[in-house]
């Protein structure tokens, strides 16, 4: 190899490699930075691009490289060996200890902001959180001493600068609870409850995501993580306590049969123009005229009768999730609605 190819390869593979780390630099990807791990975590994504990149360009160049100079001589027969070589130990050692040197480094640094990201904070606010195909189920059970006892299914309501303490965990298969704003996410696993902790810094709506391929409704069960003003907070807990236990109650008291389909993403699965509900993957329930005793026991236990041509899908914890005034609720509703 000539000195000036190789000192022009040299610039090919630095210039390329500025270049690209100056484009992913130049964007903001990421959504809104709402802890102050947020940040964190976005300056390590970042270091590990700029880290990535020399490497793979370096790579790619050497590819080609050999493409070019050890390419095969269309004079010479077309079974003819390569040139036997002997390997050099002062280049194993270098593609060994470099690499590992290099991993080590972001490893030790990635352990680091991890440490800092997940730090256990004084009083924090508990929520427990149950996965359940296909809906996020909240549990407030305490704000520093003070005991809360407010379960929603509806948004995740939360005051700004609280340090929440989430306990993950499902009623049935594994879910991952993730609120990309927050850049964290945990798996939600039956029998095991995992903690998962954030400061939100910011007020406004943001994603709750399942990242879990969790069956035939996973990309319908999303919710949305509202952060509010302390004042506002209060006042939203004041209105779940007064509004009955399924939270968002109906005037006269007691929960309402609507807000319990919505919630619990039954209108991901099935069609209910009554409450906006576009599934297909259930019989649709607009006309369906199913008496109250059918309508519970296709909620309770969904394998006991499938209708025609549908796959048996549902899952059946909604008996063990839904208290017997919200099922009382729905059924009511669900046979009106569906006359
Ligand atoms: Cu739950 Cu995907």
């Amino acid at each position: 190899m000539k000195a000036s190819h190789r000192i022009a390869g040299i610039v090919a593979v630095v210039v390329s490699s500025v270049f690209l780390i100056a484009f992913t630099y130049a964007y903001d990807w990421f959504p809104t930075q709402l802890t102050p791990g947020s940040g964190k975590i976005d300056g390590l994504y970042k270091l590990l691009t700029a880290v990535s990149i020399p490497f793979f360009v370096l790579i790619v160049a050497f590819m080609v490289f050999c493409l070019v100079e050890f390419r095969v001589d269309p004079s010479d027969p077309p079974d003819k060996d390569g040139e036997p070589i002997h390997g050099s130990t002062r280049i194993e050692l270098i593609w060994t200890g470099v690499p590992l040197l290099v991993i080590l480094l972001l490893g030790i640094y990635s352990w680091v902001v991890l440490d800092k990201v997940e730090a256990k904070q004084k009083n924090p606010m508990v929520i427990n959180v149950t996965g359940q195909q296909y809906i996020w189920n909240y549990e407030y059970v305490k704000n520093g001493s003070e005991k809360l006892g407010v379960k929603t299914s509806s948004d995740l309501v939360v005051p700004v600068n609280k340090p929440l303490e989430f306990r993950i965990t499902s009623l049935d298969v594994i879910h991952s609870f993730w609120v990309p704003a927050a850049r964290l996410k945990r798996d939600a696993t039956a029998g095991v409850v995992t903690p998962l902790r954030f400061t939100p810094e910011k007020t406004g709506s943001y994603d709750i995501v399942c990242t879990e391929l969790c069956g035939v409704g996973h990309s319908t069960m999303r919710g949305r993580l509202k952060v509010v003003s302390t004042a506002d907070w209060v006042k939203w807990l004041k209105a779940q306590k007064s509004g009955g236990a399924g939270g968002g109650g109906t005037p006269g008291g007691g929960p309402d049969g609507k807000q319990i389909f919505t919630s619990n993403g039954c209108g991901g699965c099935h069609k209910l123009a009554a409450a906006d509900g576009a599934g297909t993957t259930g019989p649709a329930l607009d006309g369906a005229g199913l008496s109250a005793d059918e309508l519970r026991e296709s909620i309770v236990d969904p394998g006991a009768k499938i209708a025609n041509g549908f796959p048996n899908v549902m899952p059946a914890t909604f008996g063990k999730s839904l208290s017997k005034e919200e099922l009382d609720a729905l059924v009511k509703f669900l046979a009106e609605a569906g006359k």
